[in-house]
């Protein structure tokens, strides 16, 4: 039998368009990022930052990326990005992933030796973040995808929802129910991106 991680590490996919779902709560969503918090981060400083914002809050974000995304798209290319945009803006919440550049900062002075090092970690502790609230979200039959919409839209999100200074968005989490079926996913072979040895 099938351990339950791994229904959930293949259940975890790209959703891109959303459904509200009155079934996922802001408990719900607190449960799941309360567990995604046992990722593991460089020196354990937890340097990463999340803002759940759900419903009209929710909205408010989409509109700061359609406002930002009109200024650089071609007004005959738009349709396809609003396309994109309403998949998100459908679902019932966005979190946004940031990095605090303030305790990056700190970890160099404080261990000189990997200073050069504590960008790419920070860089990495996001990304594990992310993976591990993705994987909590589809546990939970929270349908996400991950996006990056910064930094188009990091000042007036800033502003807005009141975000630290160094506070530095890395990604932005759209969820939801799914209102669609996601592709076939392919995979290189193993032999070509492994090598055992023993
Ligand atoms: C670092 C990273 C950045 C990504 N950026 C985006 C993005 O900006 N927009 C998007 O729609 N998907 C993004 N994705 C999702 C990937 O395209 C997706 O995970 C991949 O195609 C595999 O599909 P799956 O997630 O359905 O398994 C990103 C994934 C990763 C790991």
């Amino acid at each position: 039998m099938k351990a339950r991680l791994d229904e959930v590490m293949e259940k975890r996919r790209s959703i891109r368009t959303l459904e509200r779902d009155s079934r996922i709560t802001r408990e719900t969503v607190e449960k799941a990022i309360g567990l995604a918090r046992h990722a593991p981060s460089a020196y354990n400083a937890q340097t990463s930052r999340l803002v759940v914002l759900m419903n009209e809050e929710h909205g408010k974000f989409w509109d700061i990326a359609e406002k930002e995304l009109r200024l650089v798209t071609p007004p005959d290319a738009f349709a396809r990005t609003q396309k994109k945009l309403d998949g998100f803006r459908g679902g019932n919440g966005t979190v946004l992933f940031y990095e605090d550049a303030a305790e990056t900062e700190k970890l160099k002075q404080d261990f000189p030796l990997y200073a050069d090092k504590f960008d790419a970690w920070a860089q990495h502790n996001n990304a594990i973040l992310e993976y591990a609230v993705w994987l909590a979200f589809a546990e939970r039959e929270i349908a996400s995808s991950l996006q990056h919409y910064n930094p188009l839209v990091d000042a007036d999100a800033a502003k807005e929802w009141d975000i630290p200074e160094s506070w530095v968005l890395v990604a932005q989490m759209p969820f939801g129910r799914a209102a669609e079926e996601p592709g076939l996913r392919t995979f290189k072979p193993l032999d070509e991106i492994v090598k055992f040895y023993g």
